[in-house]
């Protein structure tokens, strides 16, 4: 029988939350497809920050590598000062794992409702290969006068050829498995030295892979076209900060936060991958069961699959989906049943 090894990082806020659901479904799949794991809970994020200082140590550190995949809730307290955990815990992790692959899907599932009028599920099914060790995540830059009206901030772009390479081909593999599209999206327009290097790789990429056909957006108008002809999409390969803003937007399209899902990748298997819903801690519903707990739920199925788990993927990927036409809202106090109440249904509905 299989066994894995999982680290767990609830977090803060709603993160908590989501991720106890997110065990109960993981828990229900095992028992159905007949694999054995182990969960580690660490006990990372701003309450743990705010009581001990703590962000998270070298060993901690150490000792998550040691896993086979990661799950993470999500981290954020309005308290603690912005940057301090997600650069600190977040960002640390998927660099220093080197998750370069940030896989986000944009699907939407029979009877949710979309703020699109008239957008159908069969025109919207497309993901989203977010880089996620480069760009302006890297860090790089400074400040100087600070507070004085002569002050001054950088926030450098890293784009290098071997970033974005690895992530190009990682997208059009992907298109090869999918519908055989990749759509570059970028800002070649004004962004002319990394777009340059960008629309580079990728004609020099496409040409390894014949069967797979290409184009180029600019990112503003990619806002545009998600929302009027996501048809247009099957992999969208972006820059880190281009891809956090418009797998928000997708999430929006999908019918909330709560249904976003996503893959901190290393394809390459060399340190383990880190599963997480898109959104944040939601300090404003956080501590109410307001939040909805598909996308965390939607992650498992994500990380069952990087295991090797595809059936207890898809199981678990069906049993969530299956409660969304059933809520009365996607989120909040109108969803007819509580954060607890959905994670139970799902649970319940994993079967083999
Ligand atoms: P957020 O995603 O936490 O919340 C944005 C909005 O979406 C809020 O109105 C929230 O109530 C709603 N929402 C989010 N998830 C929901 C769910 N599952 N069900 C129902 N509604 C949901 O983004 P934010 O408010 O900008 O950030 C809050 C904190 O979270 C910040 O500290 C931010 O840095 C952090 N953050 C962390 C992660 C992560 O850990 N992966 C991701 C994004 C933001
Ligand atoms: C996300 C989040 C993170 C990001 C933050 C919290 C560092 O917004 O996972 O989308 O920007 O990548
Ligand atoms: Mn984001």
């Amino acid at each position: 029988m299989a066994e894995y090894r999982i680290a767990e990082i609830p977090g803060d806020g709603i993160g908590v939350e989501v991720t106890k659901q997110a065990r109960k479904a993981l828990e229900a799949a095992a028992e159905g497809f007949g694999f054995a794991y182990d969960v580690t809970s660490y006990d990372l994020g701003g309450t743990r920050y705010l009581s001990t200082g703590e962000v998270l140590a070298d060993s901690t550190m150490e000792e998550l590598r040691g896993h086979d995949a990661i799950m993470l809730g999500a981290i954020g307290l309005p308290a603690v000062p912005p940057g301090v955990l997600e650069r600190g815990l977040l960002l640390k992790l998927r660099f220093a794992f080197d998750q370069y692959v940030n896989l986000r899907p944009v699907k939407l599932f029979d009877g949710v409702p979309t703020p699109i009028v008239g957008l159908t599920p069969d025109r919207c099914d497309f993901v989203v290969v977010r880089e996620n060790t480069e760009g302006p995540y890297v860090g790089i830059g400074g400040s100087a006068r600070t507070g004085t009206p002569h002050e001054v901030a950088t926030q450098n772009s890293i784009n290098t050829r071997f970033g974005v390479e690895r992530v190009m081909v990682d997208a059009f593999s992907r298109a090869e498995r999918r519908d055989k599209k990749v759509t570059v999206c970028h800002k070649t327009n004004v962004l002319t030295h990394a777009g340059d290097l960008w629309m580079r790789t990728a004609e020099a990429v496409a040409t390894e892979f014949p069967d797979v056909e290409w184009d180029y957006v600019h990112v503003d108008a990619a806002c545009l076209y998600m929302v009027n002809s996501p048809e247009r999409f099957d992999v969208m390969v972006t820059d880190n900060l281009f891809g956090d803003i418009v797998t928000d937007l997708g999430a929006a399209i999908q019918g909330g936060m709560g249904l976003a899902a996503s893959g901190n990748i290393n394809p390459g298997g060399g340190a383990p991958s880190m599963f997480e819903p898109v959104h944040g801690s939601a300090p404003d519903i956080a501590g109410q069961g307001l939040a909805n707990p598909v996308a965390a739920v939607l992650s498992v199925a994500m990380l069952l699959d990087d295991l090797g788990e595809a059936d207890a993927a898809r199981a678990v990927e069906a049993a969530a989906v299956s409660v969304l036409p059933e809520l009365g809202a996607m989120a909040g106090p109108d969803m007819g049943m509580s954060t607890d109440q959905i994670g139970d249904v799902i649970a319940g509905r994993v079967v083999s």
